[in-house]
């Protein structure tokens, strides 16, 4: 029972480990511009994306733990908290396209990505192809199919509107709102969680 216990992450660790992978990510006003967009339901395509980020890692978590198969959890952070990187509102009918939004973003927040911040060949493969089956090509890699399964659950919550993610959001955003103000160190940080 207490060996069981042992392997459970908890969302504190969960949400220190996504910040400290995305650090760079998070922090980059660019990557914020998706706090203006909505992706599904009244989540920002910014808090979308941390919550993929979330449950990509505590996939790989539970992965490593059990099957001992390990995932690059660096690539995995990152290209979770960029796959729709698109920078734009698909619900607005005049963006040229947004019609076949679903097909294209994927490349789309792929070129986008890679030009703000520079991908490795794993990450591309996870932006890429996270919407597969819509897709052609499958994903190639472990870590995209953990994201793609993650963005469809996600995107499920979102539009039924359950919550799965508002307490690791909320600490992600304080904690760029700490780095931002310069209240980083570890005691402050932990005093505000
Ligand atoms: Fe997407
Ligand atoms: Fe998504």
């Amino acid at each position: 029972m207490s060996s069981g216990r042992n392997k459970q992450i908890t969302e504190y660790k969960l949400a220190k480990e996504l910040f400290t992978r995305g650090r760079d990510i998070l922090l980059d006003p660019k990557s914020q511009q998706m706090k203006n967009y909505i992706q599904h339901g009244t989540t920002t395509v910014f808090e979308h994306c941390v919550s993929v980020a979330k449950f990509s890692l505590l996939m790989a978590h539970y992965l490593e733990k059990t099957l001992r198969i390990k995932c690059d959890r660096d690539s995995l952070v990152r290209a979770a908290l960029l796959h729709d990187y698109f920078l734009y509102d698909w619900h607005d009918k005049t963006v040229p396209g947004h019609n076949i939004h679903g097909f294209t973003h994927p490349r789309t927040a792929c070129i986008n990505a890679d030009r703000d911040f520079g991908l490795n060949e794993v990450e591309k493969d996870i932006i890429s192809k996270h919407m597969f089956p819509l897709t052609f090509f499958p994903p190639r890699y472990r870590e995209s199919v953990l994201v793609t399964l993650a963005d469809k659950w996600c995107a499920l919550c979102e539009t039924f509107k359950v919550d799965v993610s508002s307490y690791i959001i909320y600490r992600v955003n304080c904690r760029i709102e700490m780095a931002e103000n310069g209240l980083e160190q570890e005691g402050a940080a932990e005093q505000a969680f």
